[in-house]
């Protein structure tokens, strides 16, 4: 340690330790740390700082000189934390602190300067922007992946028919795909939602400093573009202190989890032995340690549970920020771990189902089975007698007679003779047959958004058509 002033009155050599005249409390240091988790920024940190002591040169805060020493190593230190050798510490707090000593160390006096002009709190800001961006571009990809899987495997499965449920009985048929289509739907705004996060995200707050901006004649304008971002943000209070793009980003988060946690269920009781509608590959299941029998749909039901976690960590963001007065208090130190959490278990949940759901393999069997029973062409009948000229209310009670006659022969509505239903109606001739097939149910029902197979291949070409505009 070098014998200059600043060092000897700062026994804990701490990178803002010159108005203090004791150590930090060993358990305070622990406390306020946050370099166990905030180092995954560390690549983002460095790019942050490059692009800083880049515009510092351009506007000749920096020498030309002092710019290439302090990338040069800063690029040495991207190196050395990439190949898992940089020593953090937690006495230098957290990623930022660990990387300005690390610089200083490497190059000397001139390692000091690179915090010109600039404050851990727009420095911070900064950071999660671009790890964000980073972890929202990932996602998009593997949101894209499920999405063409399911496109794929729906118009695989557009003439397969199922039971369509409400209240979790019986209610129409459908088919598989509208159904699979349905989820698609889902994703398709959860991925908007992403790109509109997105944008919010992307906007640079470096140059805010602590709070105020800064004296030195920076060019806000010109480290904006050198990071990517689409423009500097607006209010120097503001950039530093909200992080409701982190919030954003994680409402969106929970929705997606939301939406997967719904297929994530229909799979777990399609591959029970009540429903028994889907395969679902042995990779992507487990077995059981006492019963030799089972074969678990633990994938999903992961999935499932890890709503949860994500749904959690919304609210703590939410009340993280509430009542922050402006402009950066430390609270928002608490802002990474969920942030951080909600990226990667939206990530690899995505991973689970994009992998998952082309290898899905559909029993058309059991699931057309399933659709004959309950009556699901109940409405259909009301439907055909309508067009006869029988009122609504009038076919409903017709039908609902006529249901309650199967029942007590234990037979479906299609099973009855023409005589029987004719007690209900004269109204019903022969032709009703066809309106009370499965086929003849689903290819009724012709119309955008309907779940015909036609209109299942239609949609199926629309979804594809919106994917590969994505780019
Ligand atoms: N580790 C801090 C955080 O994550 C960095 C900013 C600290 N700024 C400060 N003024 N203490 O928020």
């Amino acid at each position: 340690m070098s014998k200059d002033k600043t060092a000897s009155a700062n026994p804990a050599a701490k990178l803002w330790g010159g108005r203090f005249s004791e150590a930090t409390d060993a358990f305070v240091e622990r406390f306020t740390a946050s370099v166990n988790f905030d180092q995954r920024m560390a690549l983002e940190d460095i790019q942050g700082s490059l692009a800083h002591a880049q515009m510092l040169s351009e506007v000749g805060v920096l020498t030309e000189d002092e710019y290439r020493q302090i990338a040069d190593g800063l690029r040495e230190i991207g190196i050395e934390i990439e190949a898992g050798e940089f020593p953090w510490s937690v006495q230098l707090e957290d990623v930022h602190m660990n990387i300005e000593a690390r610089l200083t160390d490497r190059i000397g006096a001139t390692g000091k300067k690179l915090h010109t002009g600039r404050s851990r709190n727009d420095q911070v800001a900064t950071d999660i922007r671009l790890w964000l961006r980073g972890r929202i571009d990932q996602i998009a990809a593997e949101l894209t992946r499920l999405q063409s899987g399911l496109v794929d495997l729906a118009e695989r499965e557009a003439d397969t028919i199922m039971p369509g449920f409400t209240h979790l009985q019986s209610a129409q048929p459908v088919t598989f795909g509208h159904h699979l289509l349905a989820w698609n739907e889902m994703l398709t705004r959860d991925y908007e939602r992403l790109l509109d996060c997105r944008k919010r995200v992307n906007r640079s707050p470096l140059g805010a400093a602590a709070l105020a901006g800064t004296s030195y004649p920076i060019d806000r304008a010109r480290t904006a573009e050198l990071l990517g971002f689409d423009a500097p943000t607006e209010n120097s209070l503001d950039s530093v202190s909200d992080r409701d793009f982190a919030i954003e980003f994680c409402a969106f988060a929970a929705l997606l989890l939301t939406h997967l946690s719904r297929a994530s269920e229909e799979l777990v009781l399609w591959t029970s032995s009540q429903f028994d509608f889907i395969d679902l590959p042995d990779r992507f299941c487990t077995g059981s340690s006492i019963m030799p029998q089972k074969k678990n749909p633990d994938v999903p039901e992961l999935v499932r549970g890890k709503t949860g976690r994500v749904n959690g960590h919304l609210v703590a963001l939410l009340t993280l920020m509430k009542s922050q007065p402006l402009a950066y208090n430390k609270d928002n130190q608490e802002d990474k771990e969920p942030l951080f959490d909600a990226a990667d278990t939206a990530l690899d949940c995505l991973r689970a189902f994009a992998d998952m759901a082309p290898a899905l393999r559909a029993k058309k069997e059991n699931m057309l089975a399933a659709a004959a029973k309950g009556f699901s062409t109940a409405t259909d009948l009301a439907d055909y007698l309508v067009r006869r000229g029988v009122a609504f209310r009038d076919a409903h009670e017709i039908v609902g007679q006529s249901v309650s006659f199967a029942i007590e022969q234990d037979k479906d509505l299609a099973e009855l003779s023409l005589a029987q239903l004719q007690q209900f109606s004269d109204q019903i001739g022969d032709d009703v047959f066809e309106v009370l097939t499965l086929e003849g149910s689903v290819a009724a029902r012709d119309h955008i958004g309907g779940t015909a197979p036609a209109q299942v291949r239609a949609a199926c070409e629309r979804a594809r058509k919106l994917i590969a505009a994505r780019g």
